[in-house]
């Protein structure tokens, strides 16, 4: 899948399915996110294909999309989650996700979470220290039940991602060093509450090279071999998320070839496979449609203000990341000149994009692609800028899937002073 996949020109404009987006910002305003039920089904069976013979659960990163729609999507077709709070999980819940599927990652979870987790009997804790490990055991006794458990082990291998998404590194804060892993499978061995089922381990996100999870892989099945011989066997390996997809010019890894890679070293074993995967999953189904407010000349440089900003899409300020911006209406024989696309927010931050060679005027309507993931889940409220409408393309149809925030909703829970 490529970053224009969602998007085709029929008569020189952009559509996603049937739908033209100019259709979509007249019936639903701007700033939006738009997503394609066809290109999200895609690419999970995408995933599951690329696993035909293997006992797979895929366990869909929420984080990176939380919409009740897109998670009802997935587990209507047969997906799991993983979820990092409570929240997701009640999310899930409420999507008609089957709990019984939940992997539940994250370092810092909440002796409530734990619980509200246990209740619903999911899948799976992915365990990141040893005082987590014991206050979810703790928990569990208190509650009578035994809490399935993978611990998630850091391999130290370099991802080569963005510092901010590496996650397998030994400096980083995320599952536990590989070294002390086998010593805290052996603690979690001796706990009456606690069962352990699994291992687990992702290295980070937006990865473009299938070597760090080859070499991430064989770590893990080093340590899974000392465990059986301290007696400790295991049902299934989680191996995280992390797939990269194409923003720009990355190639993203086959799924065949990232198959392959790990089925290479999986021979002769009988785990369930369990994957992790957000972004690869949703990144390049979903796009931001802005509207052109204003083309001004600044000293040094040409500035199209749009009516989306940094609250809206924060990934290009925070990660300077690269989206593709495009024109739904391109005017042809118009000459193009370097924009950047910038929102109206008080932060010399609030780019969307710089330097992008394209012919513009007030009132054109822009997308910003490869909007999926990560967009709308990470948008806030800054500026009091409500957020931004969701809508969900089903061949010739649209549904509002998350309606825009209107600004009473932004101050309900505030309270004047007596
Ligand atoms: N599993 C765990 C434990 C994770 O921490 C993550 C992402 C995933 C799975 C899903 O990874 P993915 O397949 O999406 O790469 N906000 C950043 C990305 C943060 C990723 C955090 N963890 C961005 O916009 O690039």
């Amino acid at each position: 899948m490529s970053n224009r996949s969602l998007i085709r020109s029929l008569q020189n404009e952009l559509h996603v399915e049937d739908v033209p987006l100019a259709r979509i910002a007249a019936d639903y305003g701007t700033p939006c996110y738009v997503y394609s039920k066809a290109i999200l089904a895609r690419a999970f069976n995408d995933f599951a294909a690329a696993f035909p013979t293997q006992n797979t659960l895929i366990c869909y990163a929420a984080k990176a999309n939380s919409n009740l729609a897109i998670l009802s999507l997935f587990a209507r077709l047969g997906a799991g989650f993983d979820i990092v709070s409570e929240g997701e999980l009640r999310r899930v819940i409420a999507a008609g996700g089957d709990p019984r599927k939940v992997v539940f990652s994250g370092v810092g979870k909440r002796a409530a979470e734990m619980r509200a987790a246990l209740e619903q009997n999911i899948l799976c804790f992915n365990i990141e220290s040893e005082p987590e490990l014991l206050r979810l055991a703790d928990v569990a006794r208190d509650m009578g039940k035994r809490a399935p458990i993978s611990i998630r082990v850091n391999p130290d291998v370099d991802p080569k991602t963005h510092p901010y998404i590496a996650t397998g590194l030994k400096e980083n804060k995320f599952g536990v060093a590989f070294d002390e892993a086998r010593a805290l499978y052996r603690k979690a061995a001796a706990l009456p509450s606690i069962e352990i089922i699994g291992i687990d381990c992702h290295i980070g996100s937006q990865i473009t090279d299938v070597r760090p999870f080859g070499d991430a892989l064989d770590k893990v099945l080093a340590l899974v071999d000392q465990l059986a011989s301290d007696g400790v066997s295991l049902h299934h390996i989680d191996l995280g998320g992390g797939i990269g997809i194409q923003y720009k010019d990355e190639v993203p890894i086959a799924l065949s070839h990232y198959a392959a890679t790990l089925n290479a070293r999986l021979k002769g074993r009988n785990y369930q496979l369990i994957f992790e995967p957000g972004r690869s999953l949703v990144g390049n189904a979903g796009l931001l449609l802005t509207r052109v407010e204003y083309i001004k000349q600044g000293g040094a440089r040409r500035f199209a203000i749009v009516d989306a900003a940094m609250n809206d899409l924060i990934r290009p300020a925070l990660y300077e990341a690269y989206h593709e911006v495009v024109s739904i209406a391109p005017r042809e024989g118009e000459s193009a000149t370097l924009y950047d696309i910038v929102g109206p927010v008080c932060e010399s931050g609030d780019f969307l994009a710089r330097e992008r060679l394209l012919a513009l005027a007030p009132g054109d309507l822009l997308a910003v692609l490869s909007a999926g993931a990560y967009g709308s889940v990470m948008s806030s409220n800054y500026n009091t800028r409500p957020r931004p409408a969701e809508i969900m393309v089903d061949g010739s149809s649209t549904h509002l899937i998350r309606a825009r925030e209107s600004v009473q909703d932004l101050y309900a829970h505030e309270k004047l002073l007596p």
